[in-house]
């Protein structure tokens, strides 16, 4: 069992640890769409639509004028890292859920003009992902170690380099996706494993008016509705499920009372689902949502009592001048 879940790659500085394949993960499509798709109301957690597709797709709605997360978020990092790494002076960077890893790289090269960049780690559910971010990082960093971590990091996981003083990250609002209780619960993960020295940056985005948030989830181009709808796709191809995609429409709208973005796919008629390999048949009335998102939106004292319960404490906070965006760098309470 040890020997499937630590692969050592062609290159010496980089390790993949997969930990997905290992009995008991909790990273389980099939357990997950059971009770979604039967609970009333329907839903399904959004990590499922990051798939090669759903990866790709998410990339391009980052790139959307509508979409001013990304953009913002990259604006403000960019303006503080000099202030973060002389902060913190981290020799390793920890990031969750990487991705591309195209925000990292700001980091990275602040801690590499600091002269003190060691080591990279990342914690993702795409293999495929983080083996081509990892690559491409050794490339332009030459002495730079990675390990990838490949786990749901809604468990608490290991961090990579436990001896060197660590600068977590958690960027893009992807905290969001969590309810309340379960970001409470995913940050005391890393909050217990952190020393005093080592520091969590995360990104916030911010409560606003709804148009703006709203046009964000509902792009001009369909990105985001492509992007919804691939998790039907996801269903069809894992699960021998027989969704027709066009027969549902996407959803997105603003929650205002719990500060949050919900995402659904709606039936645009009744339709009877089969799903093969849990040997189950899915009814949808017409009209019937299917919830595949969260999306929630933070206020600096939201934050504060968040990190609160997750046994963190905010040590700094910073926006862009419209404040739509926050980057908080929290430390162990
Ligand atoms: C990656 C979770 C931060 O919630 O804005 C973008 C995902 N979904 N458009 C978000 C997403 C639809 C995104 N996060």
């Amino acid at each position: 069992m040890s020997d499937e879940a630590n692969t050592e790659n062609h290159d010496a500085r980089i390790v993949i640890r997969n930990l997905l394949h290992l009995e008991g993960s909790p990273y389980e499509l099939a357990e997950d769409a059971r009770r979604g798709l039967t609970s009333s109301p329907k839903w399904m957690p959004p990590k499922y639509f990051y798939d090669a597709r759903g990866s790709e797709l998410f990339e391009r709605i980052t790139a959307q004028p509508e979409y001013y997360q990304t953009s913002t978020e990259l604006e403000i990092l960019q303006r503080i890292a000099p202030l973060i790494v002389d902060r913190v002076r981290p020799t390793a960077l920890i990031e969750f859920g990487s991705g591309s890893a195209s925000k990292t790289r700001v980091l990275l090269d602040e801690m590499r003009r600091a002269g003190q960049l060691g080591a990279y780690g990342m914690l993702d559910v795409s293999e495929a992902a983080s083996r081509a971010a990892a690559v491409a990082l050794v490339a332009t960093y030459p002495r730079l170690e990675v390990e990838c971590v490949i786990a749901d990091f809604e468990q608490p996981q290991p961090l990579p380099f436990p001896g060197r003083r660590r600068l977590l990250a958690f960027l893009g609002s992807t905290i969001g996706n969590f309810e309340v209780e379960a970001a409470q619960a995913f940050l005391r993960g890393p909050a217990e494993r952190m020393r005093d020295d080592d520091a969590f940056l995360i990104g916030f985005d911010l409560v606003k008016d709804r148009e703006t948030i709203e046009r964000a989830y509902n792009d001009a181009a369909g990105v985001t509705e492509a992007f919804n709808r691939n998790l039907l796709m996801v269903l069809n191809r894992e699960l021998g499920a027989d969704f027709d995609p066009s027969a549902f429409d996407h959803k997105a709208f603003y929650n205002e009372s719990a500060s949050r973005i919900e995402m659904h796919l709606v039936a645009k008629r009744a339709q009877s689902v089969r799903v093969t390999d849990l040997d189950m048949t899915v009814e949808f009335a017409p009209g019937e949502t299917l919830r595949t998102e969260l999306s929630h939106k933070y206020t600096r004292r939201s934050v504060e009592a968040l990190l609160e319960a997750g046994n963190l404490a905010l040590d700094m906070w910073e926006t862009d001048p419209d404040q739509k965006f926050a980057l908080g760098l929290a430390r162990r309470r």
